[in-house]
């Protein structure tokens, strides 16, 4: 109803204005330079780390990677321009309205997996510029991807109708007014297409971003996507723009952190992939970003950097080793654990190498953090990032070790290297293994399920009341 309003708006004004009538035909979308600026959007918007194939070498764009979601795999479509298997067959209008407001040509709702809470504030000139790349710069594949089932009551699309209206809106970007140009090049980059808030802003109950906390930091499967407003203890504050620029085009940046998990992926697919300019405009925004602080903090978290003693492990030389202890590979010994499976990349004192191909584990924002999620996650998965500075690669433990063994390394990294009074516990280790801790919602969903129909009704009960008090403003 919003956008028929907005429609009736737009034929208005159309009718009413020959000059605007012309501007509004769209561009020549067959325009090679529209093509080849709209893949330089898309590479802003991170489409290709979401709708690339499930078989590593795919065709781009093909889809069927499949997202993780607390609610089930969301599977991402194909968006290549085939007619009988992708987009091929959409109008600019058709394209526009998916990425704004999450509503497919057939009238169906898309989840929200697809970012377009944050795409809604796209410009209409990188818009088109990217319907003109998905149309005529992108090869046609006709296979299709997997459908998405959810399990009840998510499973129907119509529930997330209430949700749209609620969580959409039709105000176009807007930088904030006392930024420097380049800031606000930043904060469209980081607020549209950059989706950063899609993982590093926490969610409400219902599951939408929190603008009061807007890059605040938030749980992601398992994963913590840190806080990175400018805030010098919590955030990014103290990272000089060198620092944040590198993080975002190479995935690291020596004496601060490296790049795992989702945020390899966009390092991968998107940043790495920008202009320098737009990396630079992106790190001036974050700096000039609403702080936001932890009070459990009491340094940055890469300010961890004195290495404390611990006990040696029992097995080393003058310490009762015995040949059983060398080949104990059932050992919860942190310091053991350490030294057999850690020391040989990261050092005995923890240091990495000077070059920082191996990073250290002293003054790392992943040791140093009072969330260990990314510690955790990262012995997990290990590392695989590929980037203009080579291939960043370290094995994934999941397999080698057990969850106590996970437990106990980690702390002996914590202890010695990092942030002491972070604890990890193997139930901890647990959770992150089966795709991190579920929110609110799912945890109630046997409850959610019986009254679903209940908050169906009371969420179209709000949207008509906010639909109410919008058209009260708009009359007064
Ligand atoms: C974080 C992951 C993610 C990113 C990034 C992403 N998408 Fe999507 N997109 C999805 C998922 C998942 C769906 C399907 C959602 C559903 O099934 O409801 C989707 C659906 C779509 C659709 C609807 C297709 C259809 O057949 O229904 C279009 C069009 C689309 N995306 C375009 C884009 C473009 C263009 C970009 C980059 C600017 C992009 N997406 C970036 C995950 C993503
Ligand atoms: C798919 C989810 C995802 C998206 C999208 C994403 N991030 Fe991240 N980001 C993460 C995760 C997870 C980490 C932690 C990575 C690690 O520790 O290995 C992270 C880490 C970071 C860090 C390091 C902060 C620290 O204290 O360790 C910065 C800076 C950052 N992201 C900036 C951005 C910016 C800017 C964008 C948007 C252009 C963005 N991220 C988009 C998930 C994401
Ligand atoms: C074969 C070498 C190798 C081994 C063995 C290894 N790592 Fe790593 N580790 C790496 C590399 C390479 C990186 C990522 C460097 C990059 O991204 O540029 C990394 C990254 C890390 C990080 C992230 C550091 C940061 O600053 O964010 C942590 C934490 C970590 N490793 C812990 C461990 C632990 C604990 C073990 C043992 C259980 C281990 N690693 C074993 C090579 C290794």
């Amino acid at each position: 109803m919003k956008s028929l309003f907005a429609m009736t708006a737009a034929c208005l004004a159309l009718a009413t204005s020959a000059p605007v009538l012309a501007q509004d035909a769209g561009p020549d979308f067959t325009d090679p330079a529209l093509v080849a600026r709209g893949a330089v959007v898309a590479n802003a918007g991170d489409c290709a780390a979401c709708h690339r194939a499930v078989e590593t070498h795919g065709a781009p764009y093909v889809g069927g990677y499949k997202i993780a979601s607390p609610l089930g795999d969301i599977v991402a479509p194909n968006i290549t321009p085939s007619k009988s298997a992708g987009i091929g067959g959409w109008s600019f209008a058709d394209f526009d309205n998916a990425m704004r407001k999450g509503k497919r040509p057939d009238g169906a709702n898309l989840y929200p997996a697809m970012p377009y809470t944050d795409y809604q504030g796209i410009s209409t000139a990188d818009m088109q510029a990217l319907y003109a790349y998905f149309m005529h710069g992108v090869k046609p594949v006709d296979t299709k991807a997997a459908e998405t089932h959810l399990p009840f009551p998510f499973g129907i699309r119509m529930l997330m109708g209430p949700w749209n209206w609620l969580f959409t809106s039709d105000k176009p970007f807007k930088a904030t007014a006392n930024l420097s140009p380049e800031a606000q090049r930043g904060q469209y980059l980081v607020e549209t297409l950059g989706h950063c808030g899609s993982c590093h802003t926490p969610r409400n109950m219902l599951m939408a971003e929190k603008p009061s906390e807007a890059l605040g930091g938030a749980d992601l499967s398992g994963w913590h996507a840190p806080n990175i407003t400018s805030d010098p203890i919590s955030g990014i504050g103290g990272w000089s723009q060198a620092d944040l620029v590198a993080y975002l085009r190479d995935g690291r940046a020596p004496g601060k952190g490296i790049a795992a998990g989702g945020m390899a992926e966009a390092v991968e697919h998107s940043l790495q992939h920008l202009p320098e300019a737009d990396l630079v405009a992106i790190a001036a925004y974050l700096k000039a970003s609403q702080p936001i602080r932890d009070p459990r903090d009491t340094r940055p978290a890469f300010g961890w950097t004195e290495t404390r003693p611990v006990k040696l492990a029992a097995y080393e030389p003058g310490n009762g080793a015995t040949e059983a202890s060398y080949s104990d590979s059932s050992t919860t010994d942190g310091a053991f654990l350490y030294d057999g499976a850690c020391a040989s990349c990261h050092g005995m004192d923890g240091k990495g190498t000077k070059d920082h191909f191996y990073p250290p584990l002293v003054g790392s924002v992943t040791t140093g953090a009072v969330n260990p999620a990314n510690l955790v996650m990262t012995i997990l998965g290990g590392v695989d990032r590929e980037s203009g500075v080579g291939h960043a690669f370290m094995p994934a433990f999941a397999n080698q070790m057990t969850d106590e063994q996970i437990a106990a390394v980690a702390n002996h990294v914590l202890q010695r290297f990092g942030r002491p009074d972070t604890l990890v516990t193997k139930d901890m280790v647990a959770t992150a293994r089966a795709g991190g801790g579920k929110p609110l919602l799912l945890k109630i969903m046997p409850w959610l399920m019986g009254l679903a129909a209940a908050v169906f009704a009371a969420l179209s009960f709000f949207a008509i009341r906010r639909g109410q008090r919008r058209a009260a403003r708009r009359t007064a």
